[in-house]
Order: C-alpha cells, then structure tokens, then sequence
C-alpha cells in the first residue's frame, strides 16, 4: 500500500531535523514540493538544501505543484478556510494517486507538522474519502516555538504556569486570555504586541530562527516595540517575506 510521511523540518536550521526524519528521508521515493510563488521560493530551496544534505542525488523524485490560491483577507473567513481546505485534499489526493503501487511519498512540514499546519487534517480527509488507499505517518519536528524560547534561554513557562499558543488575529482580538499570563504568538502579519505598549508585559521576539537571517530581540513590551517594528519592516522589504513568532510574558502580579 502506498505510504505518505509528513516529515517535520524544523523552522529553518538543517541541524535541527530529527535523528528519525534523516533516518527515514532514504525510504522516501517521491517528495511533494508546493510551490507558494516566488515571494516563498526561499522556503522550497530551504527544503531542498536539507534534501541535497541528507540524501545522495538521484535517488529520489521530486514533484513540485502549485498551491491552492488563498484570499488573506476574506469576508467569509471560515467558508474560505474550508474552500482551501478542500482545494488543498484534492491537490495531495491527485499526488497520492501518482504513487506507484507500495512506495513512499513524503510531505516536508516545516517546524513541527502537528502546530498551526493543514497537512495533516488535510491528509485525514483525503484519507476519509478512501478514492486513493494510503497509509501516513507524521514525524515530529522542533517547532518555532521551541527554537525561539531556546535561543533567547528562557524557559516557555514559569514554574508550574499554563502557557498558551495563539495568533495575531486572535491577540488582537482578546489580548491576554484569562488566566493566561504566558503567551506565545504565532502568524502575526501586524505586530498586534503593540497594544501592550505601557503595560508591564516583556516580550521575546525572534524572526528567520535557525537560518543565516536570524534577528532576536527581547525587553519591555514599551522600551523595544518600535525597534521590533522598524527591524521587521526593514527585513520584510529586504527578503520579500518574513516569519516571526514571540513570547508575550506579563509580570507576576503576586509580586
Ligand atoms: C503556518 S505556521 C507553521 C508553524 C510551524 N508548523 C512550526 O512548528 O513552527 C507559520 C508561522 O510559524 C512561525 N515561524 C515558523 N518558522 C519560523 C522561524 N524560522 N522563525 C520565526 N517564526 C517562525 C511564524 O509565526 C509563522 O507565521
């Protein structure tokens, strides 16, 4: 039966792929490559340097094919999402079926596959429709998250502390959720920290980790907001593209 691998890789460093994703690259006969456009063409040559490192050339395929398009702003978020969503299951659906037989396909998910990542519901519902028999595995890999609070040498939470993982749409939105005073924010294209600006809350940011373009910055919210801002602006217009994600932590209020 035809397998798929969906394959943690890490936020950017080679170094930081799993004893268990290298063992198992050689296994794979084809990998699948979504091409984002050109903007992100960064991130499909970042997966083919981790291949060409790993593995010897020729031993594997490569199939590369264009994502499906997404509004970023919709009016109708969830009916967009799911529209997406669909798109996306046809798309590996079409993939899956241009396996031979018994061999192995994989899907390269950048960090860790299983945090703010499509594939693998995606995969469970190509699965679910049961047109195209596989079996898949996912591997894990270290997330941003994990690279971010290891570069900047702080833990994630504090002793016996709840931490929670959010998004700038939803900072923006609610702030600090109830009972929550650790939290780590993810795909923010608007500095939504800045509302925090005045208020007793530090702030351990990181962009590009684990690659050659790295830039952290950490303080108050207040002292160092407006360079953050200025510093990803900057980058953004320089590579076309940015990730970046951080931890907001706001001060014991016991103390
Ligand atoms: C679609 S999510 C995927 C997250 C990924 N699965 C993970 O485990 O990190 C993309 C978001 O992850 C964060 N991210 C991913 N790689 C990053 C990196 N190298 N540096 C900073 N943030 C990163 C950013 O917040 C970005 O908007």
């Amino acid at each position: 039966v035809r397998r798929v691998l969906v394959i943690g890789i890490g936020a950017g460093d080679p170094e930081q792929l799993t004893v268990q994703a290298v063992r198992l690259l050689p296994e794979v006969d084809v990998f699948f490559f979504l091409d984002k456009g050109d903007a992100k063409q960064d991130l499909v040559d970042a997966r083919q340097a981790m291949l060409d490192r790993y593995l010897d050339p020729g031993g594997y395929r490569v199939v590369t094919v264009p994502d499906v398009d997404r509004d970023r702003t919709p009016a109708d978020y969830p009916g967009t999402v799911a529209a997406w969503r669909t798109g996306r299951a046809d798309l590996y659906a079409g993939l899956i079926a241009g396996l031979g037989d018994d061999e192995v396909g994989a899907i390269l998910a950048w960090g860790d596959p299983t945090l703010y990542d499509n594939t693998v519901p995606v995969l469970a519902e190509v699965a679910d429709r049961g047109e195209v028999p596989f079996d898949f595995q996912v591997v894990p890999g270290i997330s941003s998250v994990s690279a971010l609070v290891a570069r900047h040498r702080t833990p994630l939470n504090r002793i016996g502390g709840p931490v929670q993982i959010t998004t700038g749409r939803r900072l923006a939105e609610d702030g600090f959720p109830a009972g929550v005073d650790d939290l780590v924010v993810m795909l923010d294209s608007r500095c939504a920290f800045t509302r925090f600006i005045g208020e007793a809350v530090d702030i351990y940011w990181g962009a590009y980790l684990g690659t050659p373009d790295e830039i952290v910055v950490a303080g108050p919210v207040g002292e160092v907001a407006e360079h953050i801002q200025r510093v990803r602006a900057d980058a953004r217009a320089r590579k076309g593209w940015i990730m970046d994600t951080y931890l907001l932590r706001r001060h014991d209020q016991r103390t």
